[in-house]
């Protein structure tokens, strides 16, 4: 999620294999990056989605989108405006994940596959007063529906092709990225927050290595923060890290 006129967006260059930037990726000429997108499906993350389609396939590949549900949108709706972008856009090849709430039990078990709405780590009560991750996701005039479906973005100009979310069907998050990262080197780009990647590094340290590059929309520099449902009682976090800062942290460590 983007949102704010003055917020300065880090974009973040986590290097997981201690490699320097793009041009040092080691493919063959003429193979393809292969990419998968982590997206919270707010406008800024359709656009995303749209460069990614428009760029030129034999250089970049989009080979799957795992949708977070933890924060901004709800499942079925952003899995299935992912959808329709895709069909539009000619793309039904491209796997589509219904991201999970992460949620550590009291014993350390981690729940990674449940979809839903809770961080990795549950806040609680005890910071940053009424602004609390779900609290931090504004309603529009018509409630959730607003956000969950980008102002009717689907409804109002999206084709819609065959595939759909359906409930317990939905490949979710994880399977989609476990297949993959374990196919070969992959590059993550994540525009919402963190849960889904970071219940999958805290589930599979063996597949780290496959990940080349982590880029990362979140963080703010010289600027206010963006959880603009509650400026007043935490003036200066920014959302996609607020929203998950342990998977945050699982990232970026
Ligand atoms: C796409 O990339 C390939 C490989 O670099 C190149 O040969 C081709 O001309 C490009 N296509 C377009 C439309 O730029």
């Amino acid at each position: 999620m983007l949102q704010q006129k003055n917020l300065w967006v880090l974009l973040a260059l986590i290097n997981t294999l201690g490699l320097v930037g793009f041009n040092h990726l080691c493919h063959a000429e003429g193979e393809a990056h292969r990419i998968l997108l982590d997206t919270d499906v707010d406008t800024d993350d359709v656009f995303a989605l749209f460069y990614l389609l428009k760029l030129n396939r034999s250089r970049f590949g989009l080979e799957a989108v795992t949708v977070n549900t933890n924060s901004w949108t709800d499942a079925g709706h952003g899995v299935s405006q992912i959808y329709d972008i895709l069909y539009m856009m000619g793309r039904d090849d491209v796997s589509v994940g219904m991201g999970g709430e992460g949620g550590i039990a009291e014993d350390g078990r981690i729940f990674p596959d449940v979809g839903g709405f809770l961080p990795i780590v549950e806040q609680g009560k005890t910071t940053a007063g009424g602004c609390r991750y779900r609290q931090a996701i504004p309603a529009g005039p018509r409630g959730r529906l607003d956000l969950d479906s980008n102002y009717g973005l689907r409804r109002a100009l999206l084709p819609q092709g065959g595939r759909k979310y359906s409930p317990l069907q939905q490949p979710t998050a994880q399977q989609v990225l476990t297949e993959k990262i374990s196919a070969g080197p992959i590059t993550v780009l994540i525009t919402g927050a963190h849960t889904n990647i970071g219940v999958f590094l805290m589930n599979n340290p063996h597949l780290k290595n496959n990940i080349e590059h982590i880029y990362v929309m979140g963080g703010a520099v010289r600027s206010d923060g963006n959880l603009f449902a509650d400026l007043y009682s935490n003036p200066y976090a920014e959302f996609n890290i607020f929203a998950d800062p342990f998977a945050a942290y699982q990232i970026c460590f």
